[in-house]
């Protein structure tokens, strides 16, 4: 991906890591288009700077990512990168029959909804020179937690996925992953303030760091993540399972949730 003349569109730029990176990008050159359902937040995020845009688009609606799509490309015809960030994660009993509600709306917007919006934009990227995919995917991909196993499942699907998009479209659009570890954000409750996460600056200004790379690293992984994405790799990953579960556990007792 080129270091700076991007134009990005950011899913999931209204908040989080979507936003941080969003302004990194920003503050780099590029010109950014943040994407999401709360137009509040979106507009919080873009405020005085004038090259990031905002669009609302709830990718779990197939409909409306079809019609976005058409949109942000008339509107943004130079658009060369797809960010595939928005997501969501809900912790899970699995230990008894349960509405599955947030089980299928993860699948919906973690899974189907980079698969549309890629699909939707593939034929505009595709004509594009310096065009690039991201998809951000998790730690979870590689090593799950138990206490959220349908979102641990979405983000191993994204990885595979990033993978075969990847081969196919090699040539023609670059594919990189970015697997973060766990950060400070809103993602779940209490999480922007638990302890033994990334804080979020240190997170985005790291992973800012390594767009700068020429080329583009294929997976972007931060120091903090490579216990879980090497796990399988050295051989340790029933240790690593047992010390995330555990892990996990203390992180939430000791920020009282
Ligand atoms: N923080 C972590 O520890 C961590 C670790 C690994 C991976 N990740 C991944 O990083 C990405 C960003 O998460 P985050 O931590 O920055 O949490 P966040 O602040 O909650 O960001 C998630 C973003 O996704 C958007 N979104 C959710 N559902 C959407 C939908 N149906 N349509 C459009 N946008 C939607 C949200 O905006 P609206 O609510 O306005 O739609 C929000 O801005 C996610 O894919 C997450 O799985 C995070």
């Amino acid at each position: 991906m080129k270091t700076s003349g991007n134009t990005i569109l950011m899913t999931g730029g209204g908040s989080g890591i979507g936003e941080a990176l969003a302004q990194r990008f920003h503050d780099r050159g590029d010109t950014v288009i943040i994407a999401g359902r709360r137009r509040d937040a979106l507009e919080k995020a873009a405020a005085g700077r004038e090259r990031i845009h905002v669009m609302t688009l709830d990718v779990e609606d197939a409909g409306a990512v079809d019609a976005f799509a058409k949109q942000v490309v008339a509107d943004f015809p130079a658009l060369n990168v797809l960010f595939n960030n928005a997501g969501i994660m809900k912790y899970e009993d699995v230990t008894q029959r349960r509405d599955l509600a947030n089980a299928e709306a993860t699948v919906a917007i973690n899974i189907l909804g980079p698969i549309r919006l890629t699909n939707a934009l593939t034929d505009h990227l595709v004509q594009q020179p310096d065009a690039a995919i991201v998809t951000v995917t998790s730690g979870l991909a590689y090593v799950p937690l138990v206490m959220a196993p349908t979102y641990s499942a979405t983000k191993a699907a994204i990885h595979s996925y990033t993978v075969s998009l990847r081969t196919q479209l090699a040539g023609k659009v670059e594919v990189i992953e970015l697997a973060p570890p766990g950060v400070q954000t809103d993602l779940t409750p209490g999480q922007a303030h638990r302890p033994g996460y990334m804080p979020l600056e240190a997170f985005a200004d790291a992973v800012a760091a390594q767009f700068l790379q020429q080329p583009t690293p294929r997976e972007i992984l931060v120091d903090e993540v490579q216990f879980l994405r090497q796990a399988e790799r050295e051989g340790r990953f029933d240790e690593t399972l047992k010390t995330l579960t555990e892990r996990a556990a203390q992180q939430r007792a000791a920020g009282g949730d």
